[in-house]
């Protein structure tokens, strides 16, 4: 071991995540529940039943996450859990679970924010994986999940100057929707990444909100054009309004996923690209559930690498939530000294502080 071993904790949303992590960087275990499957049917979260969940799955998590990692509690040096922003039940299963542990043997317990924790897992490295480089500062990070899209630019470890975020809609709520509308499915990222790559004629462009000279973002626009131009395409194809009343022809859907996808991707990229080269950053890191994008990832890659700038973005397991992203994070808090005492308290909206 060359730092502190963390056991990380992550249960915001609907993942139970629980981590150990070595100096904020390399990943010994990462072992997450998912809830995809129950949430499923509903088309989205039900709180209450993600609550539950935690509490089902958060004991044998930790087993496994010990076992895999081949560690007990007495090789760990301090316990990191995410505190917000989230969903309060689902944060509190973990907070709980974080000060009994912590207590009973004796350790630190260190708050981290969730949002926290996508920026920092591109510090992660996997098991095995060969050393590289931590990224280096200053930095822009874009983080773009289900509840949260903003732009940051650090200019030190835990020092967050918030350049722009979404006005409205979350990136991947815009993708979840339209995934919807398109008869995919929940969650709509993953569905609508697979069926863009499908579409053979790109012509059906979606608009981009610019929202002028800010790096803000705006989503909601783009969802009520998705619905309109769904809506055309259905009639078009002779089918009922309702998505429920028949599904569009593959083709179409592919279509229609393409063009979604490219506005999306297209606003993003260009304005964290525009925010590194106006701040001077050295690099970009991506992190989020959208991160996961292979077409986000394969733009965005290349525009930095055209401009000399490094990129981090971390795999797509390591962009959706997961607690190793928290033990990063945490060792950083724990080394500036940053500790919780046993009232802990959940925060479902706190921000990404400075
Ligand atoms: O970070 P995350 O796991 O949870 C939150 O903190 O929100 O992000 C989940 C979001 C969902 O909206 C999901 O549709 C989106 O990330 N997502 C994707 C992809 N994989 C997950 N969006 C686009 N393309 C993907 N491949
Ligand atoms: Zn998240």
């Amino acid at each position: 071991m060359t730092g502190p071993l963390l056991l990380a904790i992550e249960s915001s949303c609907d993942e139970t995540g629980i981590a150990l992590v070595e100096d904020g960087r390399r990943i010994h275990a990462n072992i997450v529940a998912s809830q995809v499957a129950l949430h499923a049917p509903t088309g989205g979260i039900v709180p209450e039943v993600a609550a539950r969940a935690h509490l089902r799955w958060i004991v044998p998590v930790l087993d496994e996450a010990l076992a895999t990692a081949g560690v007990t509690m007495g090789d760990v040096d301090g316990v990191a859990v995410t505190y917000g922003p989230g969903l309060a039940g689902s944060l509190l299963v973990g907070i709980n679970f974080a000060k009994a542990l912590a207590w009973v043997h004796g350790l630190p317990l260190v708050p981290v924010n969730h949002l926290e924790g996508h920026v920092y897992a591109g510090w992660l490295l996997d098991p095995g994986e060969a050393e590289r480089e931590a990224p280096s500062f200053p930095l822009v990070a874009l983080v773009v999940s289900g509840g949260h899209t903003f732009l940051v630019e650090m200019r030190d470890h835990l020092d967050y100057r918030l350049l722009g975020t979404t006005v409205d809609d979350a990136a991947g709520e815009a993708f979840d929707k339209v995934g919807r509308l398109l008869g995919l499915g929940y969650p709509g990222g993953p569905a609508i990444s697979a069926a863009a790559d499908r579409a053979v004629t790109k012509d059906r462009v979606f608009p981009r909100a610019w929202l002028r000279d800010s790096y803000d973002m705006s989503f909601s626009g783009l969802k009520t054009a998705a619905r309109r131009i769904v809506a055309l395409a259905r009639a078009d194809a002779g089918l009922p309004a309702d998505e429920r009343d028949g599904a569009l022809p593959d083709d179409i859907v592919a279509e229609l996923a393409w063009g979604f996808q490219d506005s999306v991707v297209d606003v993003l990229t260009a304005k964290t690209i525009r925010a590194a080269e106006e701040t001077g950053a050295r690099g970009i890191v991506l992190g989020g559930g959208v991160a996961a994008n292979a077409a986000l990832r394969g733009r965005i890659a290349s525009e930095a690498a055209a401009r000399g700038l490094a990129m981090v973005i971390p795999r797509p397991g390591l962009c959706t939530d997961n607690g190793a992203m928290i033990g990063a994070a945490g060792a950083r808090r724990m080394a500036a000294g940053v500790r919780a005492g046993l009232d802990l308290d959940a925060r479902p909206s706190l921000p990404l502080a400075r």
